[in-house]
C-alpha cells in the first residue's frame, strides 16, 4: 500500500507557520490540493474522506487509540486494557444516567435559568463575549444534573479554572517529550488546577443530599475514584463546548433573522416538543461551526486508511469542520440553510458534530437538550445582530468566535 500524498512545497518550519496562522484554511486548501487523505507533516495524516473518516473511528480503541488523557500526553490503550475498559465502563454508566425521564426533570432548572441568564441581558444593549457567560450556564446546568439535592459548591468555576489552565497545554503544536513536558509551569499549573477540582468533586460527593447522575453511576457500581474521573471528563467537555454551539447558532440567526423569525414564531412556550425549524438550525448552525473542530487518533501500528498506508504511530487528524465543507452530499456547503435538513440524511462519515464509534460524544443526549432549551428561549426573548466578530475564528481548543459581541433587542 503506498503513503498518502504528502504536503509539498515548504519545509516542515513553513508548513507549522502556515498553520498557525490559519489551521482551518490551511486543512482546506491541503484537502483541495493533495485529495481527502494528505500527509501533512511527517507522521501526521489528515483524513477527510467520509468512507475512511467512518472507517478510522468505527476501529477506535483497536487499531486507532484515542489520544489521551486531558493533557492529551497518553495515548490511552486497546480494548480489553484495564484503565480502557475501566473508562468504558463509566461511560455506558453516564449514557445510562442521561435517561429520558432525568434529562426531562432537569428541562424546568435550565429554562429558569435561561430566563434569569435573559433578565440579566435585557437590561443591556449588547454582550461582549457571550461565550464566557453561557459557559457559566452550561458548568451550572451540568453540576446540577450530576448532583440532585447536592451543593455543588465551587465545582463550576474549578472546572472553568482546569479549562483555563488546560488551553495552553493542549493548544500548542509543539509537543514537548514527556520528560520535559512535566517540568513545564504550565503543565505542573494545570496538575494543581486538576488536584483543586477533584477535591472540590469530593467534598461535594461526601455531602448531604442526593440524586442525579452521581446517584446512577454509584447504582452501576463505579466507585469514587471513577465517579471523579467521569465528572472531571465531563465536566471539562460540557462547560465550554455547548456554549460555543449555542453561540455559533446566535451569530447565525443575527445574520438570518428570517430563520430567526422562523424559529421565535414556531417555539412551544412550554418548551416540549423541539420544532423542525429549531432543530435543523441547529444541525445546520453544527455543520458550519462545530465546536469540537478536531478529532485526533494515534494509528496503532501501520493501518491501512481508505487505501493508504498509514504509519505505525501517525497522528491522525480527523476535522469535521473540513468534512462538513468539502462533502458532496452538502450543496452550496458555505452557506447556513437550515432547510436543507428538512430532506437530507447524511452518512455517519459526512455529518459527525458529535463524532462516531466508540468514542463519541458521550454526553449528546444532555448537550441536546441544553441547545434546544437554551437557544429556543433566547431566540423567543431577543433579536440579536452581530456588532463585532473577527473574520477568523479562535481555534486554540474549541472552535469559537473571536472577539465576538452580539447586539440584543428584546421582543
Ligand atoms: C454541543 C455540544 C457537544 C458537542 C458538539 C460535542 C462533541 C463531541 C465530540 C466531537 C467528541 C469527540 C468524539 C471522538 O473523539 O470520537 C466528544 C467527546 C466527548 N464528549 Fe462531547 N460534545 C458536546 C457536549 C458534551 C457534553 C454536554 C458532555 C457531558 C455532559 C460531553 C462529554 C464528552 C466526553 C466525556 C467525551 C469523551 C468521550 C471519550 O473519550 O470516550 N460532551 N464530544
Amino acid at each position: 500500500m503506498p503513503r498518502p500524498p504528502v504536503s509539498a512545497g515548504a519545509t516542515q518550519a513553513g508548513l507549522m507557520e502556515q498553520y498557525e496562522k490559519d489551521r482551518l484554511g490551511h486543512l482546506l486548501a491541503s484537502v483541495e490540493r493533495h485529495g481527502p487523505v494528505v500527509e501533512l507533516t511527517e507522521g501526521t495524516v489528515l483524513v477527510n474522506d467520509p468512507a475512511a473518516v467512518h472507517d478510522v473511528l468505527r476501529r477506535t480503541n483497536t487499531d486507532f487509540l484515542v489520544t489521551g488523557n486531558i493533557r492529551r500526553d497518553e495515548v490511552s490503550g486497546v480494548r480489553g486494557d484495564p484503565a480502557t475498559e475501566a473508562w468504558m465502563r463509566g461511560r455506558r454508566a453516564t449514557q445510562k444516567g442521561m435517561s429520558p425521564p432525568a434529562l426531562e426533570a432537569h428541562r424546568a432548572w435550565l429554562t429558569e435559568e435561561t430566563e434569569r441568564l435573559c433578565d440579566r441581558w435585557r437590561a443591556r444593549p449588547s454582550v461582549a463575549d457571550p461565550v464566557a457567560e453561557l459557559e457559566l450556564l452550561s458548568a451550572r446546568s451540568f453540576a446540577r444534573f450530576c448532583f440532585g439535592t447536592r451543593d455543588a459548591g465551587s465545582a463550576a468555576p474549578r472546572t472553568g479554572d482546569l479549562l483555563n489552565a488546560l488551553t495552553p497545554l493542549i493548544s500548542s503544536p509543539f509537543h514537548f517529550p514527556p520528560a520535559v513536558r512535566r517540568f513545564l509551569p504550565r503543565y505542573r499549573r494545570s496538575v494543581s488546577a486538576q488536584k483543586n477540582l477533584e477535591a472540590e468533586l469530593r467534598r461535594v460527593l461526601d455531602g448531604p443530599g442526593e440524586g442525579g447522575l452521581v446517584d446512577a453511576l454509584a447504582a452501576a457500581g463505579l466507585d469514587a475514584e471513577a465517579t471523579v474521573r467521569m465528572l472531571v471528563s465531563n465536566g471539562l467537555a460540557s462547560y465550554r463546548v455547548p456554549a460555543a454551539a449555542v453561540t455559533w447558532a446566535l451569530v447565525a440567526l443575527a445574520r438570518e433573522p428570517e430563520v430567526s423569525e422562523e424559529c421565535a414564531t414556531a417555539v412551544n412556550p412550554d418548551g416540549t416538543a423541539v420544532p423542525d425549524i429549531l432543530r435543523w438550525t441547529i444541525a445546520e448552525s453544527l455543520r458550519l461551526w462545530p465546536p469540537n473542530w478536531l478529532i485526533l487518533r494515534t494509528a496503532n501500528g501501520e493501518q491501512n486508511c481508505g487505501g493508504w498506508s498509514v504509519p505505525a504511530g501517525a497522528a491522525v487528524m480527523i476535522s469535521p469542520y473540513v468534512v462538513h465543507r468539502t462533502a458532496p452530499v452538502f450543496t452550496d456547503p458555505l452557506t447556513f440553510r437550515p432547510h436543507r435538513w428538512a430532506s437530507l440524511q447524511p452518512t455517519a462519515g459526512e455529518y459527525l458534530p458529535y463524532g462516531i464509534g466508540s468514542r463519541w460524544c458521550v454526553g449528546k443526549a444532555l448537550a441536546d437538550l441544553e441547545l434546544a432549551t437554551v437557544l429556543s428561549t433566547l431566540v423567543a426573548r431577543f433579536r440579536f445582530t452581530v456588532d463585532h466578530m473577527d473574520p477568523l475564528p479562535d481555534v486554540r481548543t474549541t472552535l469559537l468566535p473571536a472577539r465576538l459581541t452580539l447586539g440584543l433587542r428584546a421582543r
